[in-house]
């Protein structure tokens, strides 16, 4: 069979993202595979390798007739000066399948954006209602909100800041509740006190949170416990409560909006890229009434300001995708097999010294790895394991998303998957094998490198 077709960075004029990357040329997608230039077949465990595609990759006739309807009709109106049926239509959906109270949506083009607008309406709600000292945004550091300036600030993550520092607005976090720091939460929630009488509660607009992590943590989500906590310290200080649902909106964990299975009141939910699925950029920032109210009843503005917002072509790309994801029942049966998914990889990684934890929930999976020597510090990060994994992976034609983020303290090298809700059973179980193949060969390198280190230091 000839090579797969790879493009790196000396042969593009594209300023890629990552230079020492070989970048398949992806010309085909169907369902959860991806053709290259030469004919090989990758299998796509990340739903386009962002987890946006969740109805998977080609075409979906009825989205791309919608699309090509809503373009004759009209394709683009500033949402200053006018509103269409598109933007009405899926404002209308998107709030009825949000948690009770959610009575307003504010479209945008993405997931950055979508947190740029949670940030300022969450510092406007408090304005509005003539509290002007609240600015401060406390979050679990380890997170990820996107790749503007201010969303930076609303992680912790040295390595994700390092070297734009200087134009940070740090805000203030606490650490994970995960199993190897704090598996009950009560640590997390001790922190956040501390955060809370250390900036003082009357300067804080909002608590936010990613409620099943993607990228950065994958699959964690903090114990019921710690909502609960939060739930009373919210009610106590009167900040609101802030869910980054960019990935978990739209059904990845099994439920419209992840909100749904939190105990705790939320104020604001911002979600982005399954709202598309990968043929628009859409996101939305979705409002409480509460929320909504303080600008009804105050100033009566809020000027987000961006252009693409609520065109009528991604609004109407919005609504198909919800009703393809409604007609199919795709939710649903995320929901029912998730939990098989979690258990197949489990089982298939489980005999793995490397492997630290299998997380997740729905369509939304984690791999973390450790030191086979001690089952639970993180991996020296010179063995650039995430890395290797994704490459032998990519050997194997299996995308996954690996990433290692040891230098912001809160996780090491972890893997995730995140598959479209319509691939099949057989295509799920190749995902996992592949994974654990992949795996296999890399901790056989893994351990025979730190033998090596271990007996040069013990000679
Ligand atoms: C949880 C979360 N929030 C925000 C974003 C940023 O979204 P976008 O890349 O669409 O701007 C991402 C992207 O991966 C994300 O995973």
């Amino acid at each position: 069979m000839s090579a797969r077709a790879i493009i790196t960075a000396d042969e593009t004029a594209v300023f890629v993202r990552e230079l020492d990357r070989p970048y398949p040329l992806i010309v085909k997608g169907e369902g959860v595979w991806l053709h290259d230039a030469n004919g090989h077949r990758y299998l796509d465990a990340v739903s386009g390798g962002a987890m946006v595609t969740s109805l998977g990759h080609g075409a979906v006739p009825s989205i791309l007739d919608a699309a090509r309807r809503q373009a004759e009709e009209v394709s683009f109106i500033y949402n200053v000066h006018a509103t269409s049926p598109a933007q009405e239509k899926l404002a209308r959906e998107i709030t009825e399948l949000a948690p009770e109270g959610f009575t307003r949506a504010h479209f945008v083009s993405g997931g950055t954006e979508a947190n740029e607008l949670g940030l300022r309406m969450a510092r406007s709600y408090h304005v509005e209602h003539g509290d002007a000292d609240r600015h401060l945004v406390v979050s679990p550091a380890q997170a990820y909100h996107g790749a503007s300036i201010a969303t930076f600030g609303l992680t912790g993550r040295a390595g994700l800041q390092s070297p734009y520092q200087p134009y940070i607005q740090q805000q203030p976090h606490i650490p994970p509740s995960t199993w190897s720091f704090d598996p009950t939460g009560e640590g997390a929630l001790r922190a956040l006190d501390e955060v809370l009488e250390g900036v003082g509660p009357g300067n804080v607009a909002a608590f936010l949170a990613e409620p099943v992590s993607a990228a950065s943590l994958p699959g964690y989500s903090p114990p019921d416990a710690f909502w609960r906590g939060l739930e009373e310290r919210r009610q106590k200080h009167g900040f609101l409560v802030w869910f980054d649902e960019v990935v978990t909106g739209l059904g990845r964990t099994g439920s419209w909006f992840a909100a749904d299975q939190a105990p705790i009141k939320v104020d604001i939910i911002t979600t982005a890229k399954g709202l598309g699925a990968g043929f628009a950029p859409v996101g939305a920032m979705l409002v409480h009434e509460d929320v909504y109210q303080a600008v009804a009843q105050g100033s009566r503005s809020f000027e987000p300001g961006h252009t693409w917002d609520g065109a009528p072509l991604s609004c109407a790309v919005g609504s198909a995708v919800i009703d393809r994801l409604k007609r199919e029942g795709l939710v649903d049966a995320v929901r029912v097999r998730g939990p098989w998914l979690r258990t197949e990889l489990a089982r298939a990684l489980e005999d793995f010294e490397i492997v630290g934890e299998v997380r997740g929930r729905g369509f939304l999976l984690g791999v973390s790895y450790v030191d086979p020597a001690d089952g639970t510090s993180f991996l020296d990060p010179d063995l650039r394991v995430a890395s290797r994994i994704d490459v032998e992976a990519l050997e194997r034609l299996l995308l996954v998303y690996s990433t290692q983020p040891t230098a912001d303290g809160f996780a090491g090298d972890q893997t995730l998957l995140a598959p479209a809700f319509i691939a099949s059973d057989l295509e799920l179980e190749q995902m996992v094998e592949r994974l654990a193949a992949t795996v296999g060969v890399i901790e056989a390198q893994v351990k025979q490198e730190l033998a090596t280190v271990h007996s040069a230091q013990t000679v």
